[in-house]
């Protein structure tokens, strides 16, 4: 079967190399895919971040004249923008295609769980999902003065998709101002900020559930927990992410369980109830608080980089794996880990997450695949006269294997070493939190 993957980060790159690996991946394609992707398949140049009649036109196109059977779909943008409906219509629409065609990835109005976090917290609020009190505004001015009073610390977020970088977390009520104002005055991210929700501040340590969903049975993915701020010690400003790890000793098969019943069953019944059946990863972004596990939001898509650590983990045919979620057959699928630990450390460019320069050359990559349990995955790179340079924030995700959270780390930092660019830079203590409370 030949399979093209939308999207051009290491998340792309690590579930194409999960799905070269089936015995029926035939042609692989990435759009646009990038360095890394170019040596597992083909990139070919088609870009869906917007998802118009030109773009949907163009990859329906592609995959008739290249008998794609499978479209995987990694980003929330081609998702939200309802990518999923638009390549199924076209196939209704044409009939008769030599290769039926499957598309892995929720339809727009399920997406929107992600895309809209003032629906996702009123259907939580509906059945019931622990979560963070909220309030919704779309007015500026009423928003203004309720953080102004409030006494606690709050969490201001644009509503809309913002490329991860719509959330802002506020120690006080001047900050909660200030946030108000980036977001719903000077319109920071754009129509992504007319409605914002302002909730309440959570404390406790995060964890990524990953679920597959086939419209009916609900798959639990292996936990994983993503450090989200640049400095080693979660200090400074927040970035997509600068490593994960997987699995995580911070919950209990019981919470697993608590996790599956209160918080991934009721949302996938609660839409189905809305009319919108859910196909595809359903991801909960959740604060283990004092009070247990509490959403902080909902994804639609595989996360990044968690992603690349499952990938290394999983056992099973990933091919078959994605057919039988979008066919309902998920119970027919096997799916179990390796029992080793992947640690994914994030190298990225020196600024990141502020301004950085690309086009760095890098070196070192083949020398550290050659070490043993290492995979390295690329998300901002680029080919340039056969030469891999940098062309984003982060640049690549160095995973390891080892037989326990600490092995792992140390053969991914030990990788990192191998592998130089021009103001590299990569934090050396992913997975330090629950290696402190195991020692
Ligand atoms: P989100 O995209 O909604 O997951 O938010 C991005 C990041 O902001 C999360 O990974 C958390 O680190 C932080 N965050 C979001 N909501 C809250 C909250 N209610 N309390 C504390 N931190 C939060
Ligand atoms: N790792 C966070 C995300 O994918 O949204």
């Amino acid at each position: 079967m030949n399979i093209l993957v939308i999207g051009s980060g290491g998340r792309e790159h690590a579930l194409g190399w999960k799905l070269r690996q089936s015995k029926q991946c035939g042609k692989l394609f990435f759009a646009p895919g990038n360095g890394g992707t170019a040596s597992i398949g083909k990139n070919v140049s088609l870009n869906a971040d917007r998802v118009d009649t030109k773009t949907v036109d163009a990859i329906d196109y592609f995959c008739r004249h290249n008998d794609v059977g499978l479209v995987v779909v990694g980003p929330e943008d081609p998702l939200a923008g309802g990518l999923v409906d638009r390549l199924e219509q076209m196939q209704s629409r044409h009939g008769g295609d030599k290769v039926p065609r499957v598309v892995f990835g929720p339809v727009q109005a399920a997406a929107r769980l992600e895309g809209d976090k003032a629906f996702a917290k009123k259907l939580m609020r509906a059945a019931s999902i622990p979560t963070a009190e909220a309030r919704i505004f779309t007015d500026a001015q009423a928003a203004l003065a309720y953080v102004k009073n409030r006494e606690t610390p709050v969490v201001v977020k644009a509503a809309g998709l913002a490329k991860g970088k719509g959330v802002i977390v506020c120690d006080d009520s001047d900050q909660a101002e200030a946030a108000v104002r980036t977001i719903m005055i000077d319109r920071a991210f754009g129509d992504a900020g007319d409605t914002i929700v302002v909730e309440e501040r959570l404390i406790g340590q995060e964890l990524s559930v990953l679920a597959l969903v086939d419209g009916r049975n609900i798959f639990v993915l292996d936990p994983a927990q993503d450090h989200k701020q640049l400095g080693e010690g979660d200090t400074g400003p927040n970035t997509g992410g600068m490593g994960a790890y997987c699995p995580t000793p911070l919950i209990s098969d019981k919470l697993m369980g608590q996790i599956q019943r209160e918080i991934l069953v009721p949302m996938v019944d609660t839409l189905r109830r809305e009319g919108i059946i859910y196909r595809g990863v359903l991801y909960a972004g959740l604060m283990l608080t004092a009070g247990g596990p509490k959403v902080l939001e909902f994804n639609c898509r595989f996360g990044d980089p968690e992603t690349q650590a499952l990938m290394m983990r999983l056992k099973g045919d990933l091919v078959q794996i994605m057919l039988a979620t979008m066919q309902g057959r998920l119970d027919e699928v096997d799916l179990s880990w390796n029992r080793r630990c992947c640690c994914c450390v994030v190298m990225a460019s020196g600024g990141y997450p502020g301004s950085y320069e690309k086009g760095k050359p890098i070196t070192g990559i083949d020398e550290a695949n050659g070490l043993d349990g290492v995979q390295v995955f690329h998300a901002g790179t680029a080919l340039k006269n056969d030469q891999v340079v940098t062309a984003g924030g982060r640049v690549l995700n160095v995973c390891a294997l080892g037989s326990d959270l600490a092995d792992a780390q140390e053969r991914a930092n030990a990788a990192c070493e191998h592998i130089r660019f021009d103001g590299a830079y990569f934090r050396r203590d992913i997975g330090y939190r629950v290696m402190k409370v195991k020692q």
